[in-house]
């Protein structure tokens, strides 16, 4: 695993970006949104700025850096999102055991992770390819110690049990307004799951309203399993609602479609300085909350960390420039 850490140390970020674009194409399309919000959730570049931070502490504090950020502290967790987070204990013991000089192309080589371990799950390999992406970033981040330990699966027997389509089919699903729910107007309710995988962990939204703002509606702690939640704001972490903390980001895994555009001098002004997404995207798998409006039942996932580090991260990479 040692060689396979080194050769993993020669790609950046852009070289990642353009494995992960060019697997996608083959990979199943349960976990394709999941894939790319992961990318988004544990970026290189970041890393690598955190990394060489003379003092952890302080970087810490420039960075406004809140919850758990690093991959070593989650191996077998931070992609538990995935579909194929099920066939984890495989996925890891292919990435633990790859023996073979690895290929020079990092499409070819998540490709390869993939078909060995596609043997010893029993599934088809498309399943598999996003997490075996997410797996080498893993082992990239989180250094070989951290990723030596079998692989272990968190989903309840439950969430298990469910296919590919059914998680699908749910995605897609939105809520019944009764027979004349076209009148409704207003008054129409959707559902926002925030974790597929618990089947209580949905919170009701109002049509139109932000995603945040209805998270207030769920009465349940949150403090206890997040530090970074409010008593009675919900789920997802928020402090200022009006796109200055980044503290409310989340990832859309299914019904992106549903929700309002980004509006480009606030939110989408505001995600490229907190570097969490770069994009011109109307409507983009990385959101504010506080500033998304919903109109039709989604699935989000929230990420355990946030910060404000694009600044950092673009004085790192000018430093390691070559003159
Ligand atoms: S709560 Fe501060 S950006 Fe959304």
């Amino acid at each position: 695993m040692v060689s396979l850490y080194d050769h993993l140390c020669r790609y950046d970020t852009a070289a990642w970006q353009r494995a992960v674009d060019e697997v996608a194409a083959e990979s199943h399309p349960i976990d394709r949104n999941a894939t790319r919000i992961w990318f988004a959730f544990y970026p290189l570049d970041f890393f690598l700025t955190f990394q060489a931070a003379p003092d952890p502490a302080s970087a810490v504090r420039v960075m406004g850096l809140m919850g758990r950020w690093l991959l070593a502290d989650q191996v077998d967790t931070s992609h538990r999102f995935f579909y194929a987070h099920r066939y984890w204990p495989s996925i890891k013991a292919a990435v633990q055991r790859f023996s073979t000089p690895p290929p020079d192309d990092l499409a070819a080589l998540i490709g390869e992770v993939a078909e060995q371990a596609s043997r010893t799950a029993r599934v088809d390999r498309e399943g598999l390819i996003g997490l075996s992406a997410a797996a080498l970033m893993t082992l990239r981040q989180a250094g070989v110690d951290a990723f030596a330990a079998p692989g272990q699966i968190h989903l309840s027997m439950r969430a298990r049990a469910m296919s590919p389509h059914q998680v699908m089919k749910k995605r897609a699903h939105d809520d019944w307004q009764g027979v004349f729910g076209f009148t409704r107007g207003l008054r129409k309710r959707w559902t926002i799951t925030f974790d597929e995988n618990e089947p209580d962990a949905h919170f009701e939204l109002i049509n139109g309203q932000e995603i945040a703002t209805a998270a207030k509606s769920d009465p349940r702690e949150y403090r206890t399993t997040d530090p970074r939640c409010t008593v009675g704001e919900g789920p997802i972490p928020v402090e200022c609602r009006s796109a200055s903390c980044g503290t409310c980001w989340v990832g859309v895994l299914g019904g992106a479609e549903k929700l309002s555009p980004v509006v480009d001098r606030d939110e989408g002004r505001r995600m490229k300085v907190f570097g969490y997404i770069d994009t011109d995207e109307p409507r983009p798998l990385i959101r504010l909350a506080c500033q998304t409006q919903a109109f039709g039942a989604v699935s989000i996932v929230i990420p355990p960390w946030n910060g404000i580090f694009a600044t950092w991260v673009q004085r790192h990479r000018a430093q390691q420039a070559p003159a």
